[in-house]
C-alpha cells in the first residue's frame, strides 16, 4: 500500500471557550513546533475559529470546522457556508460525524450535499462513516460503510480528495476499539469501495474513536490506518501530543527500529 503522511485531527465537539481555546491552542503550538511528518488539525467550535486562526498563524497545525452547511448561500437562517469556512482560514471540514447523523438526523443524501459543498469550496473534507453496535453485531459493517460512501458517488475529479474517517459508533467516547484485523479488514473494504465509487487519487483512511495515548501506538502500527480522528483525548495537551507522537512513529520514512 501506497504510504501516505499521517493526519491527526482533534475533534473538540461541544467543548471549550476563548480562554480555553488560548491556552490549549498555545500549548500545541508550541509542544507541536517540531513535528513534519505528521498532519495535525484542529476541528473547533464555528465562534472559536477566527480565534483560532489567530492564535495559529505561522504554526504548523492547520485549522478545521466540525460541521458545514448543504447549501451554498441564501435564506438558510443559522447555517455557515464551506465559502465561509474557508474564508476564516479553515482548510479541513469534518461531514458527516456519526453525532451528527444520529443526533441531528443528517442522511446520506445530505451528507453527500455537505461533501459536495465542501469540496467545491476547497476544503478538504472528513467523511465520517462508520456502524453501530447493531450493525457491528450482525456482521453487516462492511455494507453500512460502503452504503455512506455512496456520498462520494460522482464526485469532481479535479477537486480536492476527501479523507476518510472510520469511526463505529461504539467506539466514540466508549474506551472500546476495534482489533488490528477488524480495522484491516475495513480498510480493505473501504478500498473496494473507493475504486468503484470515487474517482479520487490518494484518499487517507484515518481511524476514530476512543483513541487515547495509551492505544495509538498500536492502533497506528499498521499501513492500514492513515492516522486518527480524536476526540475526548484531544482536550489536553498532554495527551493529544502523546498520540501525535506516537503518529510521528509510523510516518513515511520512518523505520522503528
Ligand atoms: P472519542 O471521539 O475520541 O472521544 O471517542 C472521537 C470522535 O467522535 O471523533
Amino acid at each position: 500500500m501506497v504510504c501516505n503522511q499521517p493526519l491527526i485531527v482533534a475533534n473538540w465537539k461541544l467543548h471549550g471557550d476563548t480562554g480555553f481555546a488560548a491556552r490549549l491552542l498555545g500549548q500545541l503550538k508550541l509542544r507541536l513546533a517540531a513535528v513534519e511528518d505528521v498532519d495535525v488539525v484542529v476541528c473547533l467550535p464555528f465562534v472559536l475559529l477566527p480565534l483560532a486562526h489567530e492564535l495559529l498563524d505561522d504554526s504548523n497545525i492547520a485549522l478545521g470546522a466540525q460541521h458545514v452547511s448543504d447549501q451554498g448561500e441564501g435564506a438558510y437562517t443559522g447555517e455557515v457556508s464551506a465559502r465561509m469556512l474557508k474564508d476564516i482560514g479553515c482548510d479541513y471540514v469534518i461531514v458527516g460525524h456519526s453525532e451528527r447523523r444520529h443526533l441531528y438526523h443528517e442522511d446520506d443524501q445530505s451528507v453527500a450535499r455537505r461533501l459536495a459543498q465542501a469540496r467545491t469550496a476547497g476544503l478538504i473534507a472528513i467523511l465520517c462513516v462508520g456502524e453501530t453496535l447493531a450493525h457491528h453485531k450482525a456482521g453487516t459493517t462492511d455494507k453500512v460503510i460502503a452504503t455512506q460512501l455512496k456520498a462520494l458517488d460522482e464526485m469532481d475529479v479535479d477537486l480536492v480528495d476527501p479523507v476518510i474517517a472510520y469511526e463505529p459508533v461504539w467506539a466514540i467516547g466508549t474506551g472500546q476499539v476495534p482489533s488490528t484485523g477488524q480495522l484491516a479488514d475495513v480498510r480493505a473494504s473501504i478500498q473496494v469501495q473507493l475504486e468503484k465509487s470515487c474517482a479520487c487519487r490518494r484518499v487517507r483512511v484515518i481511524y476514530g474513536g476512543s483513541i487515547t495515548p495509551e492505544n495509538a501506538l498500536e492502533l497506528f502500527g499498521t499501513d492500514d490506518i492513515d492516522g486518527g480522528l480524536v476526540g475526548g483525548a484531544s482536550l489536553d495537551s498532554d495527551r493529544f501530543c502523546r498520540i501525535v507522537r506516537a503518529a510521528e512513529s509510523r510516518a513515511c520514512g520512518v523505520t522503528n527500529a
